[in-house]
């Protein structure tokens, strides 16, 4: 059994240790688009035909489970494919429903009518085509009322940290965080809409100030995935080695993920 995770590039790496961790007997094939990266600056055509075929690339692996570890594919274009591009014999999984479910303090499977939910100001940082799908506040609305999500569109960030350019990437969240209080002065929870960002995760709260929350995925995510598997045993597909693939230069991926996770990782091309 293997199950698919995918990024445009790097980032869905803090997902991806987050699963190994908590699911230690599952392989995992990691796909890194990074010949594409970033998907943020795209429009949601591009962004749905390149996670089309990297997800049927995890197919070929033998995946029949894959997650979207990227925020703007989730957003952008999960919703299109469950609608006309998955078989009924795989599915297809994102990361901003586990995230609103544990804002709004609810249970898999709970789809009790809205309701309001302790925390009112909440400050959203993902890229410009999360921030402009409108995504998070759609799924948000199905389950709280009476919140209030002011978006940050943070441009650059991925470059950056994709570049392993982490002066410029602490630099440009300070500004998006100044720009985000701008709108909204007191956020008293913010979402890290972007799988990347947790690897910025303290410049966010050093720059928010310790008396906001900061969401971040990976575990959320990997608890998710966890109670999906438990329910649905039979979708871990046929696959059984894990794996690193890229679209990119595969030398040059393996040296900035090692950088990152601090850990030897090799990405072979896809
Ligand atoms: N990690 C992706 C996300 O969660 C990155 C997006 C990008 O490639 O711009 O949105």
């Amino acid at each position: 059994m293997a199950v698919g995770i995918f990024d445009s590039g790097l980032g869905g790496l803090t997902v991806l240790d987050a699963v190994r961790t908590r699911l230690p007997d599952v392989p995992f094939v990691y796909m890194a688009d990074n010949a594409h990266a970033p998907y943020g600056v795209r429009d949601a055509d591009d962004i749905y035909g390149l996670t089309c075929a990297a997800v049927r690339r995890l197919w070929d692996e033998g995946c029949d489970l894959v997650v979207l570890a990227c925020n703007t594919a989730s957003a952008a274009a999960l919703r299109r494919m469950q609608e006309s591009f998955v078989p009924s014999d795989k599915r297809v999984l994102g990361v901003l429903v586990p995230m609103i479910e544990a804002l709004t303090e609810r249970q898999w499977g709970d789809n009790s009518p809205p309701r309001e939910v302790a925390v009112k100001h909440v400050a959203l940082f993902a890229t410009p085509a999360t921030v402009s799908s409108r995504a998070f506040q759609r799924e948000l609305a199905f389950r709280a009322i009476g919140v209030d999500v002011e978006g940050q569109a943070c441009g650059g960030v991925v470059d950056a940290i994709e570049e392993g350019d982490m002066i410029l990437a602490e630099a440009l969240v300070r500004s998006h965080v100044d720009a985000l209080r701008r709108k909204m002065p007191e956020p008293q929870a913010a979402i890290l809409g972007c799988t990347h960002y947790p690897l910025m995760q303290d410049a966010f709260q050093a720059a928010l100030g310790a008396d906001v929350t900061v969401y971040s995925q990976a575990n959320l995510v990997a608890d998710s995935l966890a109670d999906y598997l438990e329910r649905h045993p039979n979708m871990a597909g046929e696959g059984g080695e894990a794996k690193f693939l890229t679209t990119g230069d595969p030398r040059r991926v393996s040296d900035r993920a090692t950088q990152f996770l601090k850990r030897g990782i090799r990405f072979d091309a896809a």
